[in-house]
């Protein structure tokens, strides 16, 4: 059976446990697609760098473009980051007929109606479930599973790395600048974890999940943003002797037509089950109008978890270029939203 080639941009943590997954479940993923799956080249910043992974080194390569312009890739996975630059990758990719996997929740949150507008344009599919929430399939079970009802309100802790702080801060009583270091070692912050800790990467990914339950067109600038950094251990020992924890929390709303999204330091009380998300887990609670109270949990960082979303995308994108069809209609603005604040 031809196999089917990937080229995958970026080999550090979620690249890596890609290329894990790949290789290690590669007889049950061929035998789901039909295809053996082949990584094809990898692209990297330094082909010279140590790594904790084998790979052969006639795959890697420091330029991105030959990655792209392969001609016998038909997916390209993109687990580099990175925002403008990553942004003419995919839409050259698009262009030359290649379907996306992508786990840039930057890039999406900025980027998604152009980048779904040049799939469409192409007939090829984007998907990017490992953008919000890790191994939580909440973007397909948003586009696909709750197509049939009216989604009122997405609230959730849809950051890692603060939740890991938070949590340590409370249970060891640790600073938060400790922490903060050991989450940047185990891999879940990203690059610049100002973006974890300012609320930033939680805000995008509201943006999506909001984007997608409310089907509208929900932008960063649409979310009201506090972060961590000000939150300090009496603080949190202060609400846990009120009978609360303290969460980084997105919330989003909807009354009638009106939105409301936000993510801030919240006490939530104990007894509520977000407020036993602990650690590294994310959690996302879906209220819809006929479904009523739904709750998903997961890892939302690190390795594996956020690579099994990765490679269940390249599988769902493979499947449909079997079938000639093409995947999720994924960030559709259907309508123009209207935001609370926009009638101030
Ligand atoms: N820095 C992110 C987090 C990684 O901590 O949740 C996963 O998106």
């Amino acid at each position: 059976m031809k196999p089917i080639k990937v080229g995958l941009l970026g080999l550090g943590t979620v690249g890596t446990g890609v290329v894990r997954i790949v290789e290690g479940n590669q007889e049950d993923l061929s035998s789901q697609v039909g295809s053996p799956i082949v990584i094809e080249k990898i692209a990297v910043k330094n082909t010279e760098k140590a790594r904790n992974i084998n790979v052969d080194s006639d795959k890697l390569t420091e330029d991105p473009w030959e990655v792209i312009r392969h001609p016998d890739i038909d997916v390209i996975v993109e687990v580099m980051g990175g925002v403008d630059q990553t942004k003419e990758y995919i839409l050259e990719a698009l262009e030359r007929g290649k379907h996306i996997v992508t786990a840039n929740k930057d890039l999406m949150a900025l980027y998604g109606s152009e980048i779904l507008a040049k799939a469409a344009e192409k007939r090829c599919d984007v998907y990017y479930e490992a953008s919000v929430a890790g191994g939580i399939p909440i973007i397909r079970t948003l586009i696909e599973g709750f197509s049939s009802d009216r989604i009122t309100k997405i609230m959730g802790i849809v950051n890692g790395t603060t939740n890991y702080i938070l949590t340590k801060m409370s249970q060891e009583g640790v600073s938060y600048e400790e922490v903060l270091k050991e989450a940047q070692e185990l891999g879940y912050a990203e690059a610049d974890p100002t973006s974890d800790v300012e609320g930033l990467d939680a805000a995008r990914k509201m943006a999506i999940l909001a984007t997608l339950g409310f089907h509208t067109n929900v932008e960063l600038r649409d979310v009201s943003v506090s972060g961590i950094s000000s939150v300090t251990k009496e603080d949190i020992s202060y609400a846990r002797r009120l009978g609360y924890e303290m969460k980084l929390l997105g919330i989003a709303e909807r009354q009638d037509d009106q939105i409301t999204i936000s993510v801030q330091p919240t006490m939530v009380k104990k007894k509520h089950p977000i407020a036993s998300v602990n650690g590294v887990f994310n959690a996302v609670y879906v209220h819809g109008e006929a479904v009523g109270e739904t709750m998903f949990y997961g890892a939302g960082a690190g390795e594996m978890p956020t690579a099994t979303s990765v490679v269940a995308d390249l599988v769902s994108v493979i499947r449909n270029v079997k079938l000639g069809v093409s995947g999720l209609k994924a960030i559709a603005p259907y309508k123009e939203k209207r935001l609370i604040s926009d009638e101030e």
